[in-house]
């Protein structure tokens, strides 16, 4: 009998609807050959979700998606809800998701790829063969720490605070993900974090120093965020995991995609706990200036739900399927706009879909 999966369908805003409905038919036309059975079921978030209901994770979409075994999400926001109050903003009903499903770890891959290696912004040789995973903590640190918000002072002034916190024990889940990611892959994890400064890095430091005695098969060192920052771009081929809270993450995440020059190629993971569902998305935005015109880069939402099948669902042959058919239609020449070049075949979104199915 085929394996049966209920994935809920989160297109959200600009090109996310676009992208997601090819890596619908594409997830469809691959289900069989693996002998899997998806259900698919739509739900509102962001912006779409703001216009239709006022809240940008209404409940139903977080109960659907809770009551799943994956999350395939497309991208949030645009323009036109950027001035709205913070408890209606798109980016508030994608935090409200992460919370909702305790999606404490976050994998963010950065490879670069040879078909597109001119498409960085960095000599070849510093880029070539680039292959880092950052993992992220999701749900703690300065995102989520209390106290929070714009406060009145005695003297009138206004003051506005975030709290930078983690307790050991979600230092511990996270850099646990870290080792064990670091372990299938090439072995070395760095963990990132700002020791020298913040009492909230030391006790990362601590903690992670205190595991790494689980896990000798794992060379570790420790970078501070500026340095490694630098790292990144100086010499991003010393770096093969990286592990680091949810701010440095943000921000060593955007670098690193950057380093592949074609972030409209790059897939996340967002995981809880073992057997919960987790979310999987481009890195991307929802690029509303393209939006409807069938322009968009959908190798990445479809690279996502490989994630999903590899990490989420653990069919890592259906997996490899979609990975290899995306590596396919970049050898045949297909590029949609955003990683087009010399000689290449320049495709639309539903193109670029089409040429998928047609390596599958
Ligand atoms: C990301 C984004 C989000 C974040 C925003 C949209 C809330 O930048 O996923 O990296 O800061 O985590
Ligand atoms: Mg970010």
């Amino acid at each position: 009998m085929a394996r049966q999966y209920r994935i809920t369908l989160l297109p959200g805003d600009g090109i996310g609807p676009e992208i997601m409905s090819v890596t619908v038919e594409v997830l469809k036309a691959i289900a069989p050959s693996f002998d899997l059975e998806f259900t698919f079921t739509e739900a509102p978030i962001g912006g779409v979700a703001i216009d239709a209901t006022g809240n940008p994770l209404p409940e139903e979409t977080l109960k659907m998606c809770q009551n799943s075994d994956a999350v395939l999400l497309a991208a949030i926001g645009g323009y036109k809800w950027d001035n709205l109050p913070r408890n209606q903003r798109p980016e508030t009903g994608l935090l409200g998701l992460r919370a909702g499903l305790d999606l404490f770890a976050n994998l963010r891959p950065a490879t670069i790829l040879p078909q597109l290696i001119d498409a960085s912004s960095l000599k070849r040789e510093v880029v070539e063969g680039v292959d880092i995973m950052v993992v992220r903590e999701l749900t703690g640190g300065i995102y989520f720490g209390q106290p929070k918000g714009i406060f009145a002072t005695e003297t009138g002034d206004k003051r506005g605070v975030n709290t930078m916190a983690y307790t050991d024990a979600e230092v511990d889940r996270i850099a646990r993900v870290g080792f064990e990611t670091a372990k299938k892959r090439g072995g070395k994890l760095c963990s990132v974090d700002k020791a020298n400064v913040l009492d909230v890095s030391q006790l990362w430091r601590d903690r992670v120093v205190a595991l790494a005695a689980e896990y000798p098969e794992v060379e570790l060192s420790h970078l501070y965020v500026d340095n490694a920052a630098m790292q990144l771009v100086r010499a991003p081929k010393q770096f093969d995991t990286i592990v680091t809270g949810n701010l440095f993450g943000d921000i060593l995440s955007d670098a690193a995609a950057m380093l592949t020059g074609s972030i409209g190629m790059l897939p996340s993971a967002s995981l809880g706990a073992p057997g919960k569902p987790g979310v999987f998305e481009p890195v991307h935005g929802s690029a509303p200036d393209i939006a409807g015109q069938d322009k968009a880069n959908p190798l990445a939402q479809i690279l996502s739900a490989a994630m999903m099948l590899r990490y989420g669902l653990d069919q890592p042959a259906a997996a490899e399927k979609l990975e290899l058919a995306a590596i396919a239609v970049l050898d045949a020449g297909y590029r949609t706009g955003d990683i087009m070049s010399e000689g290449g075949k320049l495709v639309g979104c539903k193109e670029m879909g089409e040429a998928l199915l047609k390596v599958l």
